[in-house]
Order: C-alpha cells, then sequence, then structure tokens
C-alpha cells in the first residue's frame, strides 16, 4: 500500500487491528493468506484458507458483477451497461447495495464487481497482435459489466456500486485493472495506451473507485506494454498504489498472474485461483515464502501484502458475526439449505430495467401504446427459452429473448419474464388480439402482422466472455448487426406498412440503418440487457405507466466504419473531431414530454491562479469544488424524468492544453418532474474535471483560459451554453 498518505482517516481503525493480527502470523500464514486454496477447492470461485489463530475464516470471493454465481435464491441484476443508460445515481447505488446485501447473506466476503471498460471500440488502442487477424468493431464482453464508455459516467457508476455493495459490508473489487478491451487474445495481447489517454480514460473509473473507499482491484490478463498487467510495477505500485493512493489489495485474475518474483514485486497481493485452474501448480503459497527467504521478495513485501488483505477484512466488519456459506457452492447443483437472499431486490431489476430503456424513435407519438385493438408480437427475441430461462451454462446461447449475455459474470435467473409474457398480461387488460410469431423467418413473422394494426417487432445481438464461442463469437461480437438476421425480419414486418415498432436487446451499439429507413417503423426502442424483470419493465414504457427516462451510454454510428480511435478520441470525442454525424449521439434518449433548460449560472472560477500542476501526493485537492453550474429544467406535459448532462470543454492554451476533446462529460444529473413542473440541476466540477494530464509533468493541470460550458439533453443537444473562466 502506499506510504504517502497512508493512513486515511476512515481505515485507521482497520489498519490497526490488521496490524495485531499481522504480528501473530508466520511467513506461512502470510502466504496462505495471498494464496487461493486452488481451483474448484472451496465453495466459491475464490477461496483463501482460513487461519484460526487470528479468528480468520475461510474467505470466500465470487463473481460476479450482475449477481452472485452459481447461488440459488438470488436476483439476476441488469447488465452495467442497462444501468449506466439509467444514468440514475440513486439506482446504481441500490443494485450495489442490494448485490452486497445478497452476497452478504450467502456468506461471500469479496464480491467480484464492478467493471471498468472496455471504454472505446476497438482499436483505439494499439495491439502487439497480428492485425490482419482483427476485426474492426469488436467489442468486448466486460461490457455486459461496464457502465458506458465514457469514462466519467462509468466513474460515477462504479463509485456507487462500491458504496452500495460496501455499505452492505461486502468488499466490492474493480476490475479489470487495465486495459482489458477485448476478449480476443485476452492472455496474450497488449494494450498499449499512451500515459495521457491511460489518466484521462482508462483510470479514470478506477480512480473514482478508489475514490469510494474500493477494498481491491483486480489485475487483468492482458499486457500494457512490455509487461503483463499483474506483473507491471510501473502500472500496480506507481500509478494505483502511489499516485492514486489505493490503499486496499490486488488480486490477480485467475491465471493471470505469470511468476512469483515479479507479481509480488510489481506490487500484487493475491493470487488467484491460487494454482493454474487445477493444475495443483501455485505461483506463491510456499514459493512466496521461498522468494522471501531467498531475499527475491522483501520480507516487508509479504506483510504488506497481509495486511492488506486483513485490512480490507476488517475495513468491512467482517470479523463480526458474518454469516458462513450454508447450502451452496459452485460446484454442485445441490442447494438444500441455502437461504433465499433476493427479498424485494426485484423492484431494482425492475426499475433498472425500465429506466434503463432508451427510447430512440417515436414518430408521430406511435408509443406509448393505448389499449390498441389488435397487436402482433413477432420474434425470437419476445419469448423464453422454452429448455428454461438457465438452461444455457452461464448464458452461452441466443436461444430467445436475451436478458443476460455470456459469461463469469452471470447468474442464475429466478425467473425470466419475458417480453410476449408481460405483453399478454396487458393485452389481456386492454381487451387486445394479439397475432404472434416466435420465430426469426421473415414470412412467418409477416403472418402473424398481416392481421394486426401494429406490431412489434424483437431483434438482439449477443455477446459474452472469450472461454466460451456462440455463434462464432469468441466472446466479442463479429460485426455490429443484429443476430439471426434481425434486420431482415423487422423490414419485413415494416414491408407490410403496419405500425412496425422494433424493440433491440443487445449489449452495445447496432448499425440500424437499414431499419430505420423505412417510413413505417415508426418507433425504435433500445431495451439494453434487463435480465429477470425484462418483460415487466419494457410494458412500463411500451404502454407508458413510466415515461421512458434512459439515455445512450454509447454512440450508435449510421456505419461500423464511423467508429475507429486511437488516444483520446473515442466514442463522441471521435465523432466530434472528425465531424461525423452519428444515428443517434451518446447521451440521446426521447421521452414521451418535452424539457425545457434555463437560468444558466456558470460561478467564477475558484482557483485563483491556474494549478502550477498536481502531483500525485496531492490527489485530495484534485477533488476540491472549483466552480459551480447550474440550470432550471421544466417539464411540459406528462410526468417524467429527464438526465440533463454537462459537457465541458478545455481550452488550448498557454498552460500546455492542446490535442483536446472538443467536449467531455463532466456532470449529469437526473430530475423528476410533474407536468409543468421545474427543478434545478447543479453541477459541482471538481478541480480534476478542468484538468488534463500532462505527460511531461506527471501532473494534472487546469488550462488558463476560458473553459466552454454546455448543459443539454444529449452530447448533441446542447440547450444552454456559456463560458467558465476568464
Ligand atoms: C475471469 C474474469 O475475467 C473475471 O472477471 C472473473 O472474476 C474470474 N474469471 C473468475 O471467474
Amino acid at each position: 500500500m502506499s506510504s504517502l498518505l497512508f493512513p486515511i482517516l476512515l481505515t485507521a481503525a482497520a489498519y490497526a487491528k490488521a496490524k495485531t493480527a499481522l504480528a501473530k502470523l508466520t511467513n506461512t500464514n502470510k502466504a496462505a493468506l495471498a494464496t487461493g486454496m486452488g481451483w474448484e477447492k472451496g465453495p466459491c470461485v475464490g477461496n483463501i484458507a482460513a487461519i484460526t489463530a487470528i479468528g480468520f475464516p475461510e474467505l470466500c470471493l465470487q463473481d460476479g458483477p450482475l449477481g452472485v454465481r452459481y447461488a440459488p435464491g438470488v436476483t439476476a441484476f441488469p447488465a452495467g451497461i442497462t444501468t449506466g443508460s439509467t444514468w440514475d445515481t440513486s439506482l446504481m447505488y441500490a443494485r450495489g447495495n442490494a448485490l452486497g446485501t445478497e452476497s452478504k447473506a450467502l456468506g461471500v466476503h469479496v464480491q467480484l464487481g464492478p467493471v471498468a471498460g472496455p471504454l472505446g471500440k476497438i482499436p483505439q488502442v494499439e495491439y502487439e497482435m497480428h492485425l490482419s487477424d482483427w476485426k474492426l468493431n469488436r467489442i468486448g464482453w466486460k461490457e455486459l459489466g461496464s457502465f458506458s464508455n465514457d469514462p466519467y459516467l462509468a466513474g460515477v457508476a462504479m463509485a456507487q456500486t462500491v458504496t452500495g455493495m460496501q455499505a452492505a459490508s461486502v468488499q466490492a473489487c474493480a476490475k479489470h485493472f487495465i486495459g482489458n478491451e477485448q476478449e480476443h487474445d485476452r492472455s496474450s495481447m497488449s494494450s498499449n495506451i499512451d500515459d495521457r489517454a491511460l489518466h484521462e480514460l482508462y483510470l479514470w473509473p478506477f480512480t473514482e473507485a478508489v475514490k469510494a473507499n474500493v477494498s481491491f482491484v483486480m489485475c487483468s490478463y492482458n499486457k500494457v506494454g512490455p509487461a503483463w498487467a499483474c506483473e507491471n510495477g510501473t502500472l500496480i505500485t506507481n500509478i494505483l498504489k502511489n499516485e492514486l493512493d489505493f490503499q486496499g489489495w490486488v488480486v490477480s485474475d485467475w491465471a493471470a498472474q505469470h511468476t512469483t518474483v515479479g507479481s509480488s514485486n510489481a506490487g500484487i497481493d493475491m493470487s488467484m485461483p491460487g494454482d493454474n485452474f487445477g493444475d495443483n501448480k501455485f505461483v506463491w503459497g510456499v514459493a512466496l515464502v521461498s522468494a522471501v527467504s531467498s531475499n527475491q521478495v522483501a520480507q516487508s513485501r509479504l506483510d504488506d501484502i497481509a495486511l492488506c488483505i486483513l485490512a480490507g477484512w476488517y475495513f468491512l466488519g467482517q470479523e463480526n458475526s458474518y454469516p458462513t456459506i450454508t447450502g451452496w457452492s459452485s460446484w454442485s447443483t445441490a442447494t438444500s439449505g441455502a437461504p433465499s437472499v433476493s427479498g424485494t431486490h426485484n423492484t431494482v431489476a425492475q426499475a433498472i430495467a425500465r429506466d434503463g430503456i432508451v427510447l430512440l424513435k417515436n414518430s408521430n407519438n406511435a408509443l406509448p401504446l393505448k389499449k390498441p385493438a389488435s397487436l402482433a408480437v413477432v420474434g425470437y427475441d419476445a419469448v423464453l427459452n422454452p429448455q428454461g430461462a438457465n438452461a444455457c451454462v452461464d448464458r452461452d446461447c441466443d436461444n430467445r429473448t436475451l436478458a443476460k449475455g455470456w459469461d463469469s459474470g452471470t447468474a442464475q435467473f429466478p425467473h425470466l419474464i419475458a417480453p410476449l409474457d408481460a405483453i399478454k398480461a396487458q393485452a389481456s387488460t386492454d381487451g387486445t388480439v394479439l397475432a404472434t410469431s416466435t420465430s426469426d423467418t421473415p414470412s412467418a413473422g409477416d403472418s402473424a402482422a398481416a392481421s394486426a394494426a401494429t406490431a412489434l417487432v424483437f431483434i438482439n445481438a449477443d455477446l459474452g466472455e472469450g472461454y466460451i464461442t456462440v455463434e462464432g463469437n469468441a466472446g466479442d461480437c463479429n460485426n455490429l448487426d443484429s443476430w439471426h438476421n434481425g434486420n431482415d425480419l423487422a423490414a419485413a414486418v415494416a414491408a407490410l406498412n403496419k405500425k412496425t415498432i422494433v424493440v433491440i436487446h443487445s449489449v452495445g451499439p447496432l448499425i440500424l440503418e437499414s431499419i430505420l429507413t423505412l417510413p413505417s417503423v415508426v418507433a425504435v426502442v433500445w431495451a439494453g440487457i434487463p435480465s429477470q424483470e425484462s418483460g415487466n419493465g419494457l410494458v412500463d414504457v411500451l404502454y407508458g405507466s413510466t415515461n421512458p427516462s434512459g439515455k445512450l451510454p454509447f454512440t450508435i454510428a449510421k456505419a461500423a466504419a464511423d467508429y475507429g480511435t486511437s488516444g483520446l478520441f473515442i466514442d463522441y470525442r471521435h465523432f466530434d473531431k472528425n465531424s461525423i454525424v452519428p444515428r443517434y449521439e451518446f447521451g440521446f434518449g426521447l421521452s414521451y414530454t418535452m424539457f425545457s433548460y434555463s437560468n444558466l449560472f456558470i460561478s467564477a472560477l475558484r482557483a485563483a491562479t491556474p494549478s502550477a500542476g498536481i502531483a500525485p501526493g496531492g490527489l485530495k485537492s484534485l477533488y476540491d469544488v472549483a466552480a459551480t453550474v447550474s440550470a432550471t429544467i421544466t417539464n411540459g406535459t406528462v410526468e417524467g424524468k429527464e438526465v440533463a448532462q454537462l459537457y465541458v470543454s478545455l481550452p488550448s492554451d498557454s498552460a500546455g492544453a492542446s490535442g483536446n476533446p472538443i467536449k467531455q462529460l463532466r456532470g449529469f444529473s437526473k430530475l423528476d418532474l410533474k407536468p409543468g413542473g421545474s427543478g434545478k440541476v447543479v453541477f459541482e466540477l471538481r478541480r480534476k474535471d478542468l484538468s488534463f494530464w500532462d505527460t511531461g509533468n506527471k501532473s494534472w493541470i487546469v488550462p488558463t483560459e476560458k473553459f466552454g460550458v454546455v448543459i443539454g439533453a444529449s452530447c448533441r443537444d446542447g440547450r444552454l451554453t456559456g463560458t467558465l473562466g476568464s
């Protein structure tokens, strides 16, 4: 851990207890504390043996960011990307807290989430791999866990999730540190990220997690530059522990560690799962004790490792009557006596599934549906897998409605409300005659839609983790098209000249041009990866009991080739720089009402003189409030929520700022307003929000000239514009 600011007040008591316990441990104990018991050697995906002398229990580390993996009786929460698209900090917190509560009740000490990244679309970093083997526009599975490819939005969501989880006494894990932007060749490729992009983009969400006191960080499979992420002292010790002042512990991703001495001297603190997936060969354990005896690893490093792990455990109060694992194991389907822990968390899952929905198109108020006399529901994606929601291992199939992707971050569905189930219930209340076609065959869709005035067409696009290949997609998706020719299905139905409403379940952006150009496609709804309450959340929005309020956490382009960035220019930064018009820009989302923006207020810049640079040890002052911006939002005729977004343009000036993105998200606020109601959004800009990373001085610098400030409804829908500074 860092000695610069250590100990911070919050953890001083935990460190004191940890030091007392440490004094009772032998080197063998300390190494055991840092080394997993081996793959499948305990009930969790990662297990540390108990040390009875200090009352330390067998420690359970369990996936994942969307729910407690392999456990019965849990809630299967919406994916990170759907949580991100709510832009709702209270829902981000509630999801983290519910995940933490369920983990604790099941005896899980460390929840392996949340996930930061991937931030940009490939290839925004350079890869040491055969580019001929590379398909543009692959998107890594980790978007299932991650919230957005914008570092600011992802950072807020990371911090809220960590705070929520840890308020439930469960240690959170920010992962995968760092540059794990793709599944393809994840264990052999290198993400070569320049220092400025590292700080301003990839490190940003981790920094917010550290600021939220995250207990630990997982280093990733890939290399960063010449060194493996888990063997990279520059990243782990110099940047994460010293510069960011991270005081928790660093765990290897599963078998991402390569050497005994290199990884310990680089600064990692725990080896997982211990052996290499069951080969009984331990990189640490006795090998670490020997490395200390032979002075290849300092005694102080081993002490530091053990201290961090103990301090994290004490910090969350896990020494006080923590539940033990009862009646479940990752490696058995028998669940006798396991507690049911989901409580009322289905309401959190439904609120996210609903408020994460982004209404992309709504011509002539086609939505909300108002007791239609007839309605056709078309598409494979509208219904439940006949073999059951959990039929595919780690959800490794796209077999009917897509509510989760495939990966180690998945959880068992307690139930899955498919869209058609929820629509049927509503149709029966409304007296609507339903016609259905639950295949992706265009002719079948046409027959079903022929008799109805309005057709809802469901399409999807899945992705997952690289240890499984689904329909030719080895984790990352091969392209940005809907699966099973979904665009063709939608086009066939639209050709009937019915009012056609397309609903999309996807992990990330899709190219929708062939659908959007059809005049009878009157509405398009992006419903993300909604998980167990999918149909319920969707019906709330389709029928207008809830006004849609989600906004895109990424850009939807007109063509796949419009993406493709380098350095700082990911997502909307790239479109801005290259004057490319996206189809739907970052931050975009329609509502059934209209919001107006007024009363822009921009305070003076509080720093009297520009910063001469904030050195790493001065990290805390980076978070001082430097300026306040506010505005009034007024609602139209229907109750609804608006996400007001603040974008800042850094000046290129004498302080050295140049090559900045045209604008960057630096604040957002979601207001719930009655018809005709108004409310105030207030954004506090921290010094870091107004800084750039100076690679020469290795410090954050606030430029000296005027900043552009825009408050708007998306990154391209600015409503109020002003300047900050003089
Ligand atoms: C590999 C994944 O990258 C990581 O996120 C997960 O926690 C571990 N496997 C354990 O399942």
